[in-house]
């Protein structure tokens, strides 16, 4: 197992609309188990791939307080989502930010697992939010997207600054960081 490196917005390799995963071989299981590693060490809920520059459509997930149920979903997709709601977020990648974002409170989506046998599954508040924040992800999509341009744009200097003094940032110890 290795600590990944985790990209940090503004960074273009973050845009990228990744590609279906193909081979459910060991490099996935080790790939997988590196993010888990990565996403437990940053204290996130859910990673994905391209937070660590692989550009493939693979996510993890644990929104458990005991970091035991640990959720891996290989290409994705949400076939049906109801009841809007807004949500605080914030994003590994978004280091700081914590913003309320418009989500769905129930989903179904459907999945291939770490063997690439395909399932369907029900998700309700945190668990469902963090797959659409994490499917974003995917598509080369940020929480920060969904901002103002106005706020977005304050936070990118935010950014900037924060970059350049970075040995006076505290860390936020936050559960809902993805
Ligand atoms: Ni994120």
């Amino acid at each position: 197992m290795t600590l990944r490196t985790i990209l940090h917005h503004p960074d273009n390799r973050l845009r990228q609309k990744c590609p279906d995963h193909e081979l459910f071989n060991n490099d996935l299981k080790a790939l997988v188990s590196d993010m888990f590693e990565t996403m437990y060490f940053e204290k996130g809920i859910g990673l994905s791939a391209i937070q660590i520059n692989i550009i493939t459509r693979v996510i993890t997930i644990d929104v458990s307080k005991e970091q035991n149920k640990q959720l891996v979903l290989v290409n994705p997709i949400i076939i049906e989502k109801k009841e809007p709601v807004l949500f605080s977020e914030g994003c590994l990648s978004v280091p700081g930010i914590y913003e309320k974002v418009e989500r769905y409170n129930f989903i179904r989506y459907r999945a291939k697992d770490i063997n690439g046998n395909e399932f369907e599954n029900n998700a309700s508040e945190l668990l469902a939010i963090c797959i659409q924040h994490e499917i974003d992800h995917l598509d080369g999509k940020l929480f920060v997207d969904y901002l103002s341009d106005m706020k977005r744009s304050k936070i990118e200097k935010g950014l900037v600054k924060q970059k350049r003094t970075s040995s006076q940032v505290k860390r936020i110890d936050n559960p809902y960081i993805k």
